[in-house]
């Protein structure tokens, strides 16, 4: 959804709209991983997936007390960065055959959908700490750490196997 400024008039309501993007951000890819996940032959990779879906759960959850703690109704506004981003691995993971290769694109893939989360996050945590809500920092550090730990777990399987047999 485009920021008008008749909607937000302060940081807070800015942070509200971070946080509304990013709840419909982790629904999406809540939808689009499975799909994803499916093409993977390699069971290392799809294990880490389907565990990283299971932590999107408590994610979700995590966005929804902030909510709470807000004040406000779960409400979600489009992105479409994320939009982009599964449309992107979709693309890629249909149409590609040789198992390998779509193993290194979906890792590449998963990993372009990291890196947003932890920009979007490592934001509303900075907003939130300057609106004095550690409350919400604490939540939302959780869910950073998770990230950061998916993305660092990715590159590691990558580097030691996954591009090699791609190459
Ligand atoms: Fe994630």
């Amino acid at each position: 959804m485009t920021i008008t400024s008749k909607d937000i008039h302060n940081l807070e309501d800015l942070f509200v709209h971070q946080l509304q993007a990013m709840y419909y951000a982790e629904k999406e890819i809540h939808k689009a991983m499975p799909k994803m996940v499916g093409k993977t032959s390699d069971t290392s990779l799809r294990t880490a997936i389907e565990s990283h879906m299971k932590e999107g759960d408590t994610q979700i959850a995590r966005l929804e007390q902030v909510f709470k703690m807000l004040g406000k109704p779960p409400q979600a506004v489009g992105c479409a960065t994320i939009d982009g981003l599964s449309k992107e691995a979709g693309d890629v993971v249909n149409n590609l055959t040789d198992k390998h290769l779509l193993d290194a694109a979906l890792v590449a893939a998963v990993q372009g959908v990291e890196h947003y989360e932890i920009t979007c996050y490592g934001t509303l945590i900075a907003w939130a700490r300057q609106l004095g809500r550690q409350q919400i920092v604490d939540l939302l550090e959780k869910t950073l750490q998770e990230e950061k730990a998916m993305d660092k777990k990715l590159t590691t399987m990558a580097e030691s196997q996954i591009n090699r047999l791609a190459a």
